[in-house]
């Protein structure tokens, strides 16, 4: 038998009670009850929603792909500016939507619900919002809906911080191959221009044994590959009460049998390690692919992020990463118009995208965020200047991204397959260990499955292949 600490205990208790009200309106409407979850943000976000659909599945819930479903619930994101518009505009539609369906439990969660003047502004504007929790509470959710039937007015609870990592919780994958496995919570660095470290707290690494159970748990139900996530995933382990290096990790995890392949994300160029390195390198099942963010090439800028590492020192890195890992895809995030982010600076950022020759980048506007460091800083760049060289900095990466993708042609690989492809009949699409994607002929029988394929052609962002046998 299972056993689960106090508090999964707990909450299994509230399921059950859930389950019973779920079972008694359903009896009450002569219908099954509905919900929708929808998630913004990155694959931390995406993580928790599979947890809050576990949930939300046990007490008897069943998930629809509209908003219009008796049960909401929006999990945030507040990286950027325009990731808060977006959630305003959604409340605008379910609003509507509870008109027609007045029993309709609309919810909302994760990072922006970490920022007091935003739950202010849904307490005061957005009346028919039923639930609010935060990043660090999400465990609560059968609880907190308890509150909801109990009382039927909104219930607000949002925590500051935690030190807790409740395990053992339901959870329902989106994909049955593969699965984001969390190794650490929150982030200790405080970049400069981020919120992250506001709204997801202090950093806690959980604890290997259970990072390992849950992999385990995985593999016996089919998934081969598993994301490792973290905010800086090089600094796991180092708050354990028996301290475990990332490096270390990784190498139990290589061990379990029947696992295919290993991906994280993401590590910080500032504390990458030469063991790191070296296990990535002799690793049978850690992908060809190193997502490392640069942000800026200017070590003038870089040290106004408070990144603590400089443009040579980045390249550094990248040269030994691709040394000692050939054939590795490397790819990055940039900041664009930082503070007092000058041409120079720009030009220093454009010589990196093009010393490194990422395979792709995700490159971001920069967004001023209320309570950070940077959002008091002058010299706010102008948005027509940041936009030029937004587009300026889109060709490079095209450029170089074109240069990589070439070498590949021809070769013999490795697919992971993840999905029927939806432009054309008969075709299949998946991934290499690199993380580029392949079309082939195939069906959709093999999805899930790892098949080799022969590289033939070069199409910008992805390939077309072959499947060979044998
Ligand atoms: N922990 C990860 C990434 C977290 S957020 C890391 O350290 O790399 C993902 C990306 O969003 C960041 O890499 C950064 O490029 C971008 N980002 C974060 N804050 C931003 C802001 N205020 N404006 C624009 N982009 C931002
Ligand atoms: Fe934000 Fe920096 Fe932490 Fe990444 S490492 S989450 S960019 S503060
Ligand atoms: Fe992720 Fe957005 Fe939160 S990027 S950690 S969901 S602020």
């Amino acid at each position: 038998m299972q056993i689960y600490n106090n508090e999964a205990q707990k909450q299994y208790s509230y399921m059950e009670e859930m389950k019973e009200w779920v079972k008694a309106q359903e009896e009450r409407l002569g219908r099954p009850l509905t919900c929708h979850i929808t998630t913004f943000g990155c694959q931390m976000n995406e993580k928790d929603s599979e947890k809050l659909l576990g949930v939300l599945e046990t007490i008897g819930y069943r998930q629809t792909d509209t908003e219009y479903a008796d049960l909401v619930l929006f999990n945030t994101c507040t990286v950027r500016e325009n990731a808060n518009t977006k959630l305003y505009g959604h409340l605008g539609h379910v609003k509507k939507a509870k008109e027609q369906n007045p029993e309709m439990i609309i919810g909302l969660c994760g990072c922006m619900m970490q920022e007091e003047q935003v739950v202010e502004k849904i307490r005061k504007s957005y009346p028919f919002v039923d639930l609010i929790f935060g990043t660090h509470n999400i465990f609560k959710l059968a609880e907190l809906l308890k509150a909801r039937a109990d009382s039927g007015g909104m219930i607000v609870d949002i925590w500051k911080d935690t030190d807790q990592i409740v395990e053992d919780l339901p959870s329902d994958r989106k994909f049955s191959f593969k699965c984001g496995v969390n190794i650490m919570f929150g982030c200790n660095n405080f970049c400069s221009y981020c919120i992250v470290p506001y709204v997801r707290g202090r950093e806690r690494s959980r604890k290997p044994e259970d990072i390992i159970r849950e992999i385990e748990g995985l593999v016996q139900e089919g998934v081969r590959e598993v994301m490792l996530l973290g905010q800086n995933v090089n600094s796991y382990g180092k708050n354990l009460d028996e301290p475990v290096s990332f490096a270390q990790l990784l190498q139990k995890i290589e061990q379990i049998e029947g696992l295919a392949r290993i991906r994280f994300m993401t590590p910080h160029p500032k504390d990458l390690s030469d063991e790191l390195i070296e296990v990535m390198a002799s690793s049978k099942k850690i992908c060809r692919h190193m997502h490392l963010p640069v942000q800026s090439g200017s070590s003038r800028i870089l040290k106004k992020m408070n990144r603590h590492y400089t443009k040579e020192s980045y390249l550094a890195l990248a040269e030994k990463i691709k040394e000692k890992i050939p054939g590795i895809a490397m790819t990055t995030d940039i900041i664009v118009g930082f503070p007092g982010e000058t041409e120079e600076d720009f030009e220093e950022t454009l010589d990196v995208v093009r010393k490194v020759k990422f395979d792709s980048a995700y490159t971001f506007v920069y967004s001023k965020r209320t309570g950070t460091p940077a959002a008091s800083m002058e010299d706010q760049v102008e948005p027509e200047v940041v936009k030029k060289r937004f587009s300026r900095l889109l060709e490079v990466i095209k450029e170089s991204s074109k240069d990589n993708r070439k070498d590949g042609i021809g070769k013999e690989e490795e697919v992971l397959v993840e999905e029927k492809n939806t432009h054309e009949d008969g075709m299949v699409t998946g991934r290499l260990s690199n993380n580029i994607l392949v079309h082939f002929k195939g069906d959709e029988s093999l999805i899930g499955q790892l098949v080799r394929v022969k590289i033939t052609e070069e199409k910008g962002f992805y390939y077309m292949g072959e499947q060979v046998n044998g």
